[in-house]
């Protein structure tokens, strides 16, 4: 059986911490062989640096996922070529920097991990991702029956329709995006696993990751402001998924929910003024 450890989300100091503090003991503890994580939010909540990418990998995580904060952090539009374990949203138009797929060799045979971003409440609004995982799925099928997606988007609905759609030609369809863990975590008919958002790593007391009393004041007041990374607790949640290697179909499914880093201390990064509500 292959085991492999999905995460939420990645927000800002306080996830990267605990990814990266937890990662090698629960890797022991569920004896994992692949690690897929979804890392937009790493640096201060908005986006991801090549730094902190290659942090996260030397932690032990496989393939970097991402979504609509690709693009937040400059220095990534260089480092997307030069980095085929960071991907970007599928549906991009020819032409943009990165790809949305990959498939890397485990000791158990070749895994692919797929990554693309739903359209409804979102922006940029991409190409199809129906049609345009529809190819990237068959073409990767030839090469591995074991695929890991992670679909990045704000519905339910939209998540659901994915899962669905893929049953039966992908191992996992696992959704990211609204920093909320699911409780829907199910292996369709067809043998894929599935849950509609796997949740956040990073700080519990906040609004998806962020420092409360900001967004609160926010919403009360319509005004602008800094939105910090929250401090305190820390939590990693995902999914562990086992699939047998060869047909690729999943055999479980289960939501992870773990301690982080105790040790974050209080908000210390500051993404600048935003005029708008955090989106994830
Ligand atoms: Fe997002």
């Amino acid at each position: 059986m292959l085991t492999v450890l999905f995460l939420g989300d990645i927000v800002g100091e306080p996830g990267r911490q605990a990814v990266i503090e937890r990662l090698p003991e629960l890797r022991e503890k569920y004896t994992l062989d692949f690690v897929v994580a979804n890392g937009e939010n790493a640096a201060a909540g908005r986006g991801i640096t090549s730094k902190l990418t290659i942090d996260l990998l030397r932690a032990g995580i496989s393939v970097v996922t991402s979504g609509d904060h690709i693009w937040d952090q400059k220095d990534i539009f260089g480092f997307l070529d030069l980095e085929p374990r960071l991907l970007r949203p599928l549906n991009y138009p020819k032409g943009a920097p990165g790809a949305g797929t990959i498939v890397l060799e485990t000791a158990k045979g070749k895994v692919g991990v797929i990554n693309v971003q739903a359209r409804t409440f979102m922006q940029p609004i991409l190409e199809n991702p129906f049609q345009a995982i529809d190819a990237a799925v068959n073409e990767m099928r030839r090469e591995t029956n074991c695929i890991i997606v992670d679909v990045h988007g704000e519905t339910t609905s939209e998540k659901i329709a994915m899962g669905r759609f893929l049953d039966g030609r992908v191992s996992a369809v696992l959704g990211t995006h609204t920093h909320v863990q699911t409780a829907d975590e199910q292996i369709f008919p067809g043998g894929t696993a599935f849950i509609c958002d796997a949740g956040m790593c990073g700080p519990v007391h906040s609004i998806l990751g962020r420092a409360i009393d900001p967004i609160v004041n926010r919403f009360q007041t319509n005004l602008p402001s800094a939105f910090p990374v929250a401090g305190g607790e820390a939590r990693l949640r995902g999914a562990l998924i086992g699939i047998d290697e060869t047909s690729g179909r999943a055999l479980r499914i289960s939501r992870i929910d773990e301690p982080g880093s105790n040790e974050s201390g209080t908000a210390t990064e500051s993404p600048g003024t935003i005029s708008e509500p955090p989106s994830a």
